[in-house]
């Protein structure tokens, strides 16, 4: 697990961009693992601002969100589907064939969890995985406690990560209690991950992240120790060098 310090958030966003923009560039069929949240929006703004810029083939990539929330409407403003076509999806030359989100309704649920991670291991894992951090450690909706040895599936949301995305609604009792989320051993899965963490809100965690030599399934993050190919990039509020 490798730590980078960037400085200022801006700089940090733009750097995990490009790393996003090569990997497309060198590989026409990658498959990218993405995630939503506050942290990602400067990502995908320079994203879409370097696709513009250079001329690169998207027509055979696919991307991979790590979670939506569960039963809410896709078409919602607040779905994390609606989140990617606003950020991302509808300023780049992406047909709505390439993006894949976890299944979130009840029904079938289980096969189509079962299905999304066959089709992320189909041929070839997800090449980049891109990861944000919540306050209590989580990655993707894997919260405390979660098995390292889990798959795709519905899970309830821990009151602390409620609290924290109450900010994208107007209210909290509007906030879904649950969602779906790709798994730990699914994110495990990708050649590459690149975690980033901007905003005092995230030092602790990074700190913590950066003290421990074991992973622990109380801290889901600290599964990325067990990875070979791990940069976690912050800004300087956010750094783990921090005193
Ligand atoms: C969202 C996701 C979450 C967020 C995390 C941080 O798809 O996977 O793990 O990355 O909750 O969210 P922000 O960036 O809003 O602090």
């Amino acid at each position: 697990m490798e730590f980078i310090n960037l400085g200022n958030a801006s700089l940090a966003a733009q750097y995990v961009a490009i790393e996003l923009f090569r990997e497309i560039k060198r590989n026409p069929h990658t498959k990218l693992g993405l995630a939503t949240g506050g942290t990602m929006e400067p990502v995908y703004a320079e994203l879409v601002k370097l696709l513009k810029s250079n001329p690169v083939d998207l027509s055979l990539i696919q991307t991979f969100n790590l979670d939506e929330y569960f039963e809410l409407d896709k078409q919602s403003p607040k779905s994390y589907l609606y989140y990617m076509k606003h950020h991302l999806f509808d300023h780049i030359d992406i047909k709505p064939e390439q993006y894949y989100f976890p299944d979130n309704d009840r029904e079938n649920l289980d096969e189509d969890n079962k299905a999304y991670d066959e089709l992320i291991m189909k041929e070839h894992p997800i090449h980049l995985q891109l990861l944000g951090i919540g306050t209590n450690g989580h990655i993707g909706f894997n919260e405390p406690g979660t098995p390292f040895t889990s798959n795709t599936r519905m899970v309830d949301l821990s009151e602390e990560t409620i609290r924290a995305n109450a900010r994208f609604f107007d209210t909290i009792d509007e906030v879904p209690t649950q969602a779906v989320t790709m798994g730990i051993n699914t994110i495990m899965q990708s050649d590459r991950i690149i975690l980033l963490a901007t905003g005092e809100k995230k030092q602790s965690i990074i700190r913590q992240l950066y003290d421990m030599t074991q992973p622990n399934e109380e801290i889901p993050a600290s599964v990325l120790l067990n990875h070979p190919n791990v940069l976690i990039i912050t800004d300087n509020e956010a750094s783990p060098y921090k005193k």
